[in-house]
């Protein structure tokens, strides 16, 4: 009876399955044919006219080509954390993987077909490039609403260098004013583009989905368009593409920036990989860039000490100090905070509080010599599962997350810390909101995966890889009364 029940319940899970995958194969999740760099999901009008390298339009446009030279944009492809992540990749799943992460970090460099996989050797100049200038003034338009999750997504824009006329390539870039007569000197036409004001421009790469699933991964469009920035039409360029100073009147008062005060610096928050271009130029004798990228580190350090603020009040039960309320708020950021790499990034809090007789009494979130951070911390992160659900960090694997305890953009969150003291004197309690690209094994892991022709020595000159530098985005110190001054108990 037993054995018939079970061997009945297989072969329905037998049929079901079958059902089911041929429901799958039937119901493919992206047209090939729309797609042809799938799982990029970028697309290309082909014609006689060429991608142009950015030193090329550095040339008539020294000041943008300044600014962008050595921003994230401009490492997109180069950057060592990339690369090892990349590496990592191509073992996991194979080589076709490539194709979505170029995609977004070299587009060029797909559709001219220099999908090589991990490493610098034997590339154009333009595939080095990676976000580079004809990347984003190629982009023509975008396909957000044909994709699987019908939402920018994997590099969802349509590229378009240029035209063909009378059989003669014709460069053609996409801008946000109203071209002029002689505009681009001959070199190239220009169009206006209202898409390069929008939010809608960045949107196609600041979405990763799973390549295969489409699970949403990084989701950085998706918290600016529900928050009150999209509604009050503070996009991504009014925060990143200004001075900080602007940057904070466009968070504070929702007034958009003058034309005149955009620049190329698509500064955010990766001050660490500023400073290693700094290290990088500074071997290679490029005094110019080793500038430029000290000034993008302080703007980078700057962004994310103007992004948060904290609130701290003690909760008193009885006349007693019975705990501390810290309220984090997200300020300025335009999405939620920390955003898009949210499992890798990390924020947290750091508490410390100390008795009148100088005991330490309440300790969190102290990084250990080992370079992590103990268990009971209180982070603002995500954690990504794979399939089996378990904990996962790498893009390829992640299907689902079982967490996402990011600030969203005006939003905050409350953290309780249990605090009371015997001694009568104030209580000293010291709050940090402190941040790092990853943590110490994660780094570790990627910058030892480094393709055969980057060494860490040569590049930056760095012999061993060094703990992950941290920015306290706010810091905090308040005296506590452990008594309260007057109480409301009868
Ligand atoms: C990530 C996309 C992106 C990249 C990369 C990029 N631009 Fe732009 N560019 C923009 C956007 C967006 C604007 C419009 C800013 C605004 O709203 O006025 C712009 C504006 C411009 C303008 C108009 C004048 C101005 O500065 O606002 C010129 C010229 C220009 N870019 C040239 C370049 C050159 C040259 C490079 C490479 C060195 C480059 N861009 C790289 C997105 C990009
Ligand atoms: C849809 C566009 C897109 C795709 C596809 C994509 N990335 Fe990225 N990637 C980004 C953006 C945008 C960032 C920057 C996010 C940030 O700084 O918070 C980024 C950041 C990274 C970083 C962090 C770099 C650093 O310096 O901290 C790594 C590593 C990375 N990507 C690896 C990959 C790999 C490997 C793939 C393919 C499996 C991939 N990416 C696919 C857009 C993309
Ligand atoms: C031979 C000189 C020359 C070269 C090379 C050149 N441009 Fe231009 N470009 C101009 C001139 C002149 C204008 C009109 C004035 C201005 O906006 O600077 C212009 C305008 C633009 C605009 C329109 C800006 C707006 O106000 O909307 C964009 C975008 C642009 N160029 C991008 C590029 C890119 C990207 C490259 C490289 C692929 C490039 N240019 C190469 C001369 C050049
Ligand atoms: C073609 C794809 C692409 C487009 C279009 C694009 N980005 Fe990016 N962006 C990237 C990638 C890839 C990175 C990450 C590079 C890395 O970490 O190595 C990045 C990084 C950044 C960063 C730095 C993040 C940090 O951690 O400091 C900012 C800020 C940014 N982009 C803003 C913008 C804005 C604003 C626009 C639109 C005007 C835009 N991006 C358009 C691909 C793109
Ligand atoms: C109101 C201002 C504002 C707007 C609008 C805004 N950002 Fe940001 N962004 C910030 C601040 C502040 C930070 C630094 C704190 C942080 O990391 O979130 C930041 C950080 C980032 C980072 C780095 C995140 C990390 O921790 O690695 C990326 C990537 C980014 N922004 C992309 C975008 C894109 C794409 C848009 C448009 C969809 C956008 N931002 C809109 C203010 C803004």
């Amino acid at each position: 009876m037993k054995c018939r029940f079970i061997s009945v319940a297989l072969s329905l899970g037998i049929v079901f399955a079958f059902v089911s995958s041929i429901s799958l194969a039937a119901t493919p999740l992206v047209d090939k044919e729309q797609y042809p760099y799938e799982p990029s999901l970028l697309q290309w009008e082909k014609s006689a006219a060429e991608f142009t390298d950015p030193e090329t339009c550095g040339g008539c446009h020294p000041q943008q080509y300044e600014e962008w030279r050595g921003s994230m944009h401009s490492i997109a492809f180069q950057d060592p954390i990339y690369q090892g992540e990349l590496r990592l990749a191509i073992e996991a799943v194979g080589h076709d993987v490539a194709k979505q992460c170029e995609g977004c970090h070299s587009a060029a460099a797909v559709v001219a077909g220099e999908v090589k996989g991990a490493g610098l050797k034997d590339l154009s100049p333009l595939a080095l490039a990676g976000v580079s200038c004809d990347v984003c003034h190629s982009i023509k338009g975008h396909t957000h609403w044909q994709t699987p999750t019908h939402q920018p997504e994997n590099g969802s824009m349509i590229l378009s260098p240029g035209k063909e006329v009378d059989g003669e390539a014709v460069l053609t870039k996409y801008g946000p004013n109203p071209a002029e007569d002689g505009c681009g000197d001959g070199f190239h036409e220009c169009v206006e583009s209202p898409l390069h004001k929008k939010t809608e421009l960045c949107a196609s790469c600041h979405q990763v989905t799973h390549y295969e699933k489409h699970t949403p991964l990084e989701m950085t469009y998706t918290e600016w368009k529900s928050s009150t920035y999209a509604a009050r039409g503070i996009n991504c360029q009014d925060c990143h593409m200004v001075e900080l100073e602007v940057f904070k009147r466009s968070a504070d008062t929702f007034q958009k920036p003058e034309s005149g005060e955009y620049h190329h610096y698509f500064n955010g928050a990766n001050f660490l990989m500023y400073s290693l271009t700094e290290m990088a130029a500074k071997k290679s004798g490029d005094e110019e860039l080793a500038t430029s990228s000290r000034q993008k580190y302080e703007m980078a350090v700057g962004r994310l000490q103007a992004a948060a603020e904290l609130d701290i009040s003690p909760v008193y039960r009885d006349g007693k100090l019975a705990e501390v309320k810290v309220r984090v708020n997200n300020r300025r950021a335009g999405h939620s905070l920390p955003t898009s790499l949210t499992n890798i990034r990390q924020m947290w809090l750091e508490v410390t509080a100390t008795d009148a007789s100088g005991n330490v009494i309440l300790s969190s979130g102290k990084v250990d010599s080992k370079g992590m951070l103990p268990e009971n911390t209180r982070r603002f992160n995500s954690d990504g599962m794979g399939d089996s659900m378990h904990f996962a960090i790498d893009p390829w694997e992640i299907v689902s997350f079982s967490k996402h305890d990011t600030i969203p953009p005006k939003g905050y969150r409350v953290v309780h810390y249990g605090l009371s003291s015997d001694d009568d004197g104030p209580i000293t309690l010291s709050v940090k909101l402190r941040y790092r690209q990853a943590n110490q094994k994660v780094a570790e892991k990627l910058l030892s995966h480094l393709p055969d022709d980057m060494h860490l020595d040569v590049i930056y000159g760095i012999k061993e890889i060094p703990a992950v530098p941290i920015i306290d985005m706010v810091d905090k110190t308040v005296d506590i009364d452990p008594k309260a001054k007057f109480s409301l108990a009868k």
